[in-house]
């Protein structure tokens, strides 16, 4: 019987989180319906039991949690476009979902669950940093559904006292994150491309920032909250983060000395949804959890960029764009 539960396993967050609990020799139930998850995620994680399954299904939840203690709710559709452009179906695999697995989280006795926040929750509010005690306002349908989904977290802890954990990530990246699809994550989609020597985009002037989150720092923070006393953490919103920003023109600057892309960027109009700054007071998490970001940023990207490099991510997509533009076919619109 597995004692953690890790939802959105084959997911890019959720995939690093069983690798390391699998490292540290625990037992790992792990689900996915891979909506956006990849069977390749699961490569080298043969250790864990695996559910396929759609959490939207409270039966699949049940089965899920069974026997569990501890359960690490990553699974999302993650993406600010995306929500923008299909709310209902973020809410659908963000909220749905994560009612669900409370619930079922409740009745079959989990002890603990961690849930995936994120700093969309924090919207275009001009304060940076960004710190828990603030007044959410999320922008995008994404922002309110991570927001929706945390409410519903702490409610279960006052209502019926599971011990729950919200962790904000701010702008997760590193390696096994999907470079090759319009709403992934910025640095995934310009290693990508700067590695196969394509043309980066930059939505608006390049001056907004973000606190980008190497992936070893919110596998960090997601094992000490599960690991903290209860009295402590329960029932607390956590932002993860490094507590430094970078804008994306900085960004591309040092991507460029890594990857050996040569050209510049190109710039397109902003995104709607999108916001400006983004920056975490990650003081809470330092007191409560004992949390101290493990990576930093420039070496985050460096270990990204080899990873992507080594992976041959880049080239493979390189290639397929190629023979489809040779049938003839239009560009997809998977692509970034
Ligand atoms: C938001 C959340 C983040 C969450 C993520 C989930 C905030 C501050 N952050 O990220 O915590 O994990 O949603 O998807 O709300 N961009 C380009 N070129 C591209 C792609 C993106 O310029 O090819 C720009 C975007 O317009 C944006 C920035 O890069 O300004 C970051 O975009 P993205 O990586 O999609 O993340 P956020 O929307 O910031």
């Amino acid at each position: 019987m597995a004692r953690f539960l890790v939802t959105g396993a084959a997911g890019f967050i959720g995939r690093s989180i069983v690798a390391d609990l699998l490292r540290r020799g625990e037992t790992v139930r792990g689900i996915d319906n891979f909506l956006t998850g990849k069977r390749e995620n699961l490569v080298g994680l043969e250790g864990i039991e695996f559910l396929e399954g759609d959490l939207t299904d409270p039966f699949v939840c049940m089965r899920a949690c069974a026997g569990v203690e501890i359960v690490f709710h990553e699974a999302a559709l993650a993406s600010v476009p995306r929500s923008v452009a299909d709310p209902v179906g973020t809410n659908r695999n963000c909220v749905d979902v994560t009612v669900n697995l409370l619930e079922a989280a409740r009745e079959m006795g989990v002890r603990r669950v961690v849930y995936a926040g994120s700093s969309s929750a924090y919207g275009d509010t001009p304060t940076l940093p960004k710190h828990e005690e603030m007044p959410e306002h999320p922008l995008s349908p994404y922002g309110v559904a991570k927001l929706a989904g945390e409410h519903y977290v702490r409610s279960f802890t006052r209502v019926y006292g599971l011990e729950t954990v919200v962790l904000r990530y701010f702008n997760v990246f590193g390696p096994y994150q999907d470079p090759a699809s319009y709403y992934s994550g910025v640095l995934a989609v310009f290693c990508r491309k700067m590695l196969a020597g394509e043309q980066p985009t930059i939505f608006g002037d390049g001056e907004q920032s973000r606190d980008f989150t190497y992936i070893d720092n919110v596998v960090h923070a997601n094992l000490l909250a599960a690991e903290a006393p209860v009295e402590r953490v329960s029932g607390q919103v956590m932002n993860t983060a490094t507590g430094f920003r970078n804008t994306l023109n900085e960004t591309f600057r040092i991507l460029r000395e890594l990857t050996g892309y040569r050209g510049d960027p190109a710039y397109a109009p902003a995104r709607p949804g999108d916001i400006r700054d983004s920056q975490a007071d990650i003081s809470r998490a330092v007191e409560l959890l004992g949390y101290a970001p493990v990576v930093d940023f420039r070496e985050g990207l460096r270990r990204t960029v080899e990873w992507y490099r080594a992976s041959g991510i880049a080239t493979k997509n390189l290639v397929r764009s190629r023979k489809r533009v040779r049938r003839g076919a239009s560009a997809a619109p998977a692509l970034a």
